[in-house]
């Protein structure tokens, strides 16, 4: 089965900051975990472009909106990159062939009547590109989101007719109750459609940044439609002579936090079905960083710059961290101090310990060779079905729970290590039975888990395997007990080095 994974595609209006990376890099989780199964994957990630968020940062910046897209787009592109993100293309919505394909979804959206002229009038969020109904708005005429005050906007706009799509929408609901998960979110915005749905804006007159309508020069989509097309249209055109789409779509899986999910869990679908295109099969939906209590945002001042923690620890590291800080889904404070305890007792200490303790004992009691031997029965029984269970929590985009699920395997050999005492067991060649078990156990355990890690801290997980002497690295292989001894163990520098820290 095909599968494609995408982020939401970010505003060019500022420097990236780690709220982006953490999206991008729980997409990357899925796309490695699934080309390590096999499966024939697509990751899509990119910049948006258009709209009021980037024309007004331009202005502020006394640039031109295309300036600021051709300033900060690269600077999306090197942190998809620092992060080690795998994307197969990177969609800027100012490509040409993206204008262009938008501007054909939507005149079938036209044609096929879902549009129609009028006027609109109402409170308006710059920031968020959004209209905000009288209940979401905060303290009289307030941006819920950005605290910002709305502006009152009336304009001739062309309208998609959203309210046609109440019934098909709270069908998709009653059909598919996990195609937006976690089921709070389902709920959310099930709800707002029960609320009963109004038509929006499809267009604008009051900007000129955006796609051309083609059917009235005057007008351009509204940033909104125009970058959730993105999904679809960059599908026809990532490959030069090649249309994806027929292979990709419905996309898998798009990855995103709970501030878009209106967008994506109530209007996309409803222009997908407009434009008689198929939903896609699920929406993860997780929650906001937050600094001091507050989300992580460049307007809030609060972020916190992923570059500089990967100067000095590495991308693994922030990789690890993000999912094991933070429950994938809900909202979670980080810290340096956070960081720099997990670096220090979990990579370093359980994980990075654990591997050097492990390669430096098959050294030195057997001559840098894994030995052939009966698995130890306790350990063989903690990593039954662990692959599976993994496997699982991924198919549900629980990507802290599967994390989870290998780190505690990861504690198991750690106690594992210190209930046997090898290095006692090694006085005494009585016990050379048991301390080849205890060292066939422990290079096989910490084998199935840097298999399993490599999706997600690909860099260390490579360097444990090519050092354990282990050649496969498909998914399939992660069961303990499968391959015997025999490997040649080889160097392996620290995992994770202790770091002289300023600040993380
Ligand atoms: N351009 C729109 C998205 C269009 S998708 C068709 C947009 N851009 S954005 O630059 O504001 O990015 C929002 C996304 O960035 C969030 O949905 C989330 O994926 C990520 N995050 C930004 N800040 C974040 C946190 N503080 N915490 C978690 N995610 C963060 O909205």
């Amino acid at each position: 089965m095909p599968y494609y994974v995408t982020t939401p595609i970010y505003y060019v209006n500022a420097e990236p900051h780690l709220g982006h990376a953490y999206t991008t890099i729980a997409a990357d989780v899925l796309a490695r975990h699934m080309r390590q199964r096999g499966e024939d994957v697509f990751f899509l990630t990119g910049t948006d472009e258009h709209g009021e968020p980037v024309t007004l940062a331009a202005e502020r910046e006394g640039l031109t909106p295309r300036e600021i897209g051709d300033r900060y787009a690269p600077r999306f592109r090197e942190l998809a990159e620092r992060v080690n993100a795998t994307n197969d293309f990177f969609i800027r919505t100012s490509d040409e062939q993206h204008v262009k394909a938008v501007q054909e979804v939507l005149q079938r959206v036209h044609d096929a009547g879902h549009v129609y002229l009028g006027r609109y009038e109402g409170w308006y969020c710059p920031r968020c590109a959004d209209f905000k109904t009288e209940s979401e708005i905060v303290d009289g005429n307030h941006c819920p989101i950005h605290k910002i005050e709305l502006t009152r906007e009336s304009e001739e706009n062309y309208f998609f007719r959203l309210s046609s799509f109440q019934e098909p929408l709270e069908r998709l609901y009653a059909e598919r109750p996990d195609w937006i998960l976690p089921g709070s979110r389902f709920n959310e915005a099930r709800s707002f459609i029960e609320q009963g749905l109004q038509d929006v804006s499809l267009t604008r007159t009051s900007l000129n940044w955006g796609v051309p309508v083609p059917w009235d020069r005057g007008h351009v989509f509204y940033v909104w439609f125009d970058a959730l097309l993105n999904y679809y249209t960059a599908l026809t055109y990532a490959r030069d002579g090649e249309d994806l789409s027929a292979r990709f779509w419905p996309a898998s899986v798009h990855v995103m936090a709970k501030d878009i999910l209106k967008f994506h869990a109530v209007y996309w679908p409803a222009l997908l079905m407009a434009a008689d295109l198929e939903v896609p099969q699920r929406e993860f939906v997780h929650g906001y960083l937050l600094m001091d209590e507050h989300k992580m945002s460049k307007s809030l001042g609060n972020v916190v710059d992923p570059g500089k923690v990967i100067d000095l620890y590495g991308s693994d590291a922030l990789r690890f961290w993000l999912f094991r800080e933070v429950v994938f889904g809900s909202d979670g404070s980080i810290s340096p101090a956070g960081f720099e305890n997990r670096y220090t007792t979990e990579l370093a200490n359980e994980y990075g310990n654990l591997a050097a303790r492990t390669l430096a004992m098959i050294a030195r009691y057997r001559d840098g060779v894994v030995p052939e031997a009966e698995p130890d029965q306790s350990v063989a029984a903690d990593f039954d079905r662990l692959a599976e269970t993994v496997r699982e929590r991924l198919d549900a985009v629980d990507v802290s729970g599967a994390l989870d699920e290998i780190w505690q395997r990861v504690r198991c050999l750690n106690r594992f290590v210190t209930s046997e005492e090898p290095w006692k067991l090694a006085k005494d060649e009585a016990n050379s039975e048991r301390l080849d078990s205890v060292l066939y156990s422990l290079a096989e355990g910490l084998r199935v888990v840097a298999l399993l890690l490599q999706a997600y801290m690909p860099e260390s997980a490579e360097r444990l395997l090519a050092a354990l002497g282990v050649d496969d690295r498909a998914l399939d292989a992660a069961v303990f007990g499968t391959v015997g001894g025999g490997a040649r163990i080889g160097e392996l520098d620290q995992l994770f080095p202790k770091v002289e820290a300023e600040a993380a």
